[in-house]
């Protein structure tokens, strides 16, 4: 499919913001609307330019997380799911798709598709509901592993492009920022002379939730269930857990 994308661009909450126009082709009717969104913002990475920001975390239709206003519609022309849930086989080739932010005074836009929640919290501090707290607020972000070999010289790079964190595991080097820092940290590590294994966007939790053990090895169970679908392409968790959880799965 051959699309037109119409999606709203706002560089921070003082901008005025505007309607921009992106082609984009080849998508698959089986793609999920984030994971167009998602190979829109590698080719925009790729020319230089910065991603489209939005909201998201389970990518599962659990934590509302996903928002959107897509062709006027909350969440797009399927009804009773999120917008992580809706596929691009809901549309036809040629069509031209307007994506914007949730349109609310109360929840201002704090970048392109990315609007300030706070009222939310402020509701459930004054006890408006009840909520059992599944996914936590997670980011987007990039985590580039590199070999071992490098390692010096990686985190120096990392460190020059204003990488959050740089981990070193099994040989490899991991560094993740933000998802802004994407090209900058690609180009730093390119011009160090450093090859990179992998690169991509990934859903790393903020918070952490911590559940007794009994629970912490069903969420396992769960999580090690669907990445074993072939179905499933990524699982992301903000479970926390211990080697000792693991290794209580693996006596299951
Ligand atoms: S419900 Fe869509 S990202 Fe969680």
């Amino acid at each position: 499919m051959n699309l037109t994308l119409k999606i709203w661009r706002q560089k921070n909450a003082a901008d005025k913001g505007k309607l921009v126009d992106y082609q984009i082709s080849d998508v698959s009717p089986d793609m999920s609307f984030l994971e167009m969104l998602d190979v829109l913002n590698e080719q925009l990475i790729n020319k230089g330019e910065s991603p489209v920001a939005f909201d998201h975390d389970c990518r599962e239709g659990i934590c509302g997380m996903c928002s959107l206003y897509i062709n006027g519609e909350a969440h797009g022309p399927d009804r009773g799911i999120t917008t992580c849930q809706l596929h691009m086989r809901k549309f036809k080739d040629g069509d031209t798709i307007y994506i914007e932010p949730f349109r609310a005074n109360a929840f201002p836009v704090i970048r392109d598709l990315v609007v300030d929640r706070s009222a939310f919290d402020r509701i459930q501090h004054a006890g408006g509901f009840i909520s059992v707290n599944t996914s936590g607020n997670t980011i987007d972000a990039n985590a580039i592993p590199i070999n071992k070999h490098d390692a010096d010289k990686a985190f120096e790079a990392a460190l020059e492009a204003g990488a959050d964190d740089v981990t070193e595991e099994d040989g490899y080097i991991e560094i993740v920022g933000a998802a802004e820092i994407f090209k900058d940290l690609h180009d730093s590590l390119a011009n160090a002379g450093l090859k990179i294994e992998d690169a991509g966007l990934r859903m790393i939790p903020k918070q952490e939730v911590e559940l007794d053990p009994d629970q912490t090895l069903a969420v396992l169970r769960i999580i090690t269930a669907l990445e074993e679908s072939d179905d499933v392409q990524n699982v992301y968790t903000n479970l926390k857990y211990t080697d000792e959880d693991l290794e209580k799965l693996e006596e299951d």
